[in-house]
């Protein structure tokens, strides 16, 4: 019986204790910083070739609860709209899942305990979706499903935090050496590698996903978006051998205009450029169709998973749920219940395009799995660290 359920391909999300989500007004756009919500993602993938899982699986069976696994078993993404559902408090101790100063790797952007946040509530909530439930993120079983795979996030902040947050929620489980090291274009592939497993997390930043003028990892947040709208090999060519892909794109896309570089041969920071200006909509639908036929052309379907995570909430307007004009979640220590909430700043039609996006490639046969993100990070206004933060130090 367990057998049967761990050679099943399962796919499971759990979102972890602190959920957070940031963006900042910076001169009045929604210019993304960067995002501190803990959905981490683990995909549980195709046949699992290492015995010592059965004796582990033996060992600990009863820290797992069968009915949750039985449920988990049938691959929960394809069964339950695990996006659906409700945060739940949870102070029984199992949350949060490290320790803010026990992580090694975590950024002084998502360090709010550090950097003065003096409430903890924030850390103890548990999403739990309307028709099922899954089980506990479980550190030592992901770092058996990892072993020799190379798990990848691509996109801006939001994937980022994400790669923070899978960093520190693993390392408590991995014993023997690990490095995180800076590569690729400009310092734009960030990896996290442990050498006794063979495993490798590594974080690609690439924030609109073809070539932009944000290109650079460390200095971009400029006013205007200038991308190169065919263009994305340069960076693709980073991504090819994950085993597991998760993507993501939105924020960048939030400017009324994107300005689209008709030559190749001009700098994305140049002078004199010859342009298109295109409203964000049609920018937004048409870097996905550029990423569509990248992943169709050349992601190997038999190796790699795929998934894209949505639509993030930026908690910029206290007015959504009730607050003063002009202010955003600075101070807010509670989540929001009220799950028809929609942010006034999150353009639906957004979500419609990259849904759109993402059953196209289906019909041809590539599935991208969308990590379906708007409603639970909106109702996080507490998890936001505001200012309690220190950009670019680690
Ligand atoms: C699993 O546990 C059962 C009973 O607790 C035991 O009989 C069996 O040998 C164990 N299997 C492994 C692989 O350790
Ligand atoms: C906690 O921080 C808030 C501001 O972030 C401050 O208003 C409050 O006084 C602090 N409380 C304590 C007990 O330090
Ligand atoms: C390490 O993992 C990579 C995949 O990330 C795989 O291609 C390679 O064969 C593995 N190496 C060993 C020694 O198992
Ligand atoms: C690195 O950044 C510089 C300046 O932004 C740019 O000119 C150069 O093309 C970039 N290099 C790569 C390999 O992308
Ligand atoms: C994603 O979630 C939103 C609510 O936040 C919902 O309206 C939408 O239908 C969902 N999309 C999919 C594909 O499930």
């Amino acid at each position: 019986m367990l057998k049967t359920i761990f050679y099943s391909s399962i796919v499971m999300f759990f979102f972890g204790g602190v959920a957070t989500l940031t963006f900042y007004r910076i001169n009045n756009q929604e210019a993304p910083t960067s995002s501190n919500v803990k959905i981490t993602l683990t995909t549980i993938a195709n046949t699992i070739t290492n015995p010592n899982i059965y004796t582990y699986i033996n060992t600990t069976a009863k820290v797992f609860d069968l009915r949750r696994m039985k449920i988990a078993s049938s691959s929960l993404i394809d069964t339950c709209d695990l996006f659906s559902g409700k945060w739940v408090h949870d102070n029984k101790g199992r949350y949060p899942l490290y320790k803010e100063d026990e992580c090694p790797y975590l950024p002084g952007d998502f360090a709010c305990l550090t950097y003065g946040r003096n409430d903890s509530k924030f850390q103890q909530w548990r999403w739990q979706p309307h028709g099922c439930d899954f089980p506990r993120f479980d550190g030592q079983a992901i770092v058996e499903k990892l072993r020799d795979k190379r798990l990848l996030f691509v996109g801006d902040s939001v994937n980022g935090n994400q790669w923070d947050s899978m960093m520190c929620m693993l390392h408590s489980s991995i014993l023997g050496k690990k490095r995180v090291s800076v590569g690729g274009p400009n310092g734009s592939l960030s990896t996290f590698k442990a050498s006794d497993y063979n495993i490798s997390v590594d974080y690609y930043w690439a924030p609109m996903l073809v070539e932009s003028n944000e290109d650079d990892p460390t200095n971009h947040h400029l006013d205007h978006r200038t991308i190169r709208i065919k263009s994305i090999e340069k960076h693709a060519r980073h991504w090819v051998d994950a085993d597991i892909l998760v993507f993501n794109t939105y924020l960048w896309w939030r400017l009324p205009i994107i300005k689209l570089l008709e030559s190749a041969e001009s700098l994305l920071g140049g002078l004199n450029q010859v342009y298109d200006e295109v409203d964000n909509l049609l920018a937004y639908k048409m870097v996905l169709e550029t990423w569509s036929e990248w992943v169709h052309a050349h992601v190997d379907l038999s190796r790699t998973k795929m998934f894209f995570m949505g639509l993030t909430a930026t908690h910029s307007r206290a007015t959504d749920w009730g607050g003063k004009k002009n202010e955003g979640c600075y101070g807010e220590t509670e989540p929001m219940m009220d799950d028809q909430l929609w942010e006034s700043g999150i353009d639906p039609k957004m979500l419609r395009i990259l849904e759109s996006s993402l059953s196209k490639l289906k019909s041809k046969g590539v599935n991208v799995k969308l990590i379906n993100i708007t409603q639970l990070t909106q109702c996080r206004k507490d998890a936001h660290p505001t200012v309690h933060r220190n950009y670019g130090v680690r």
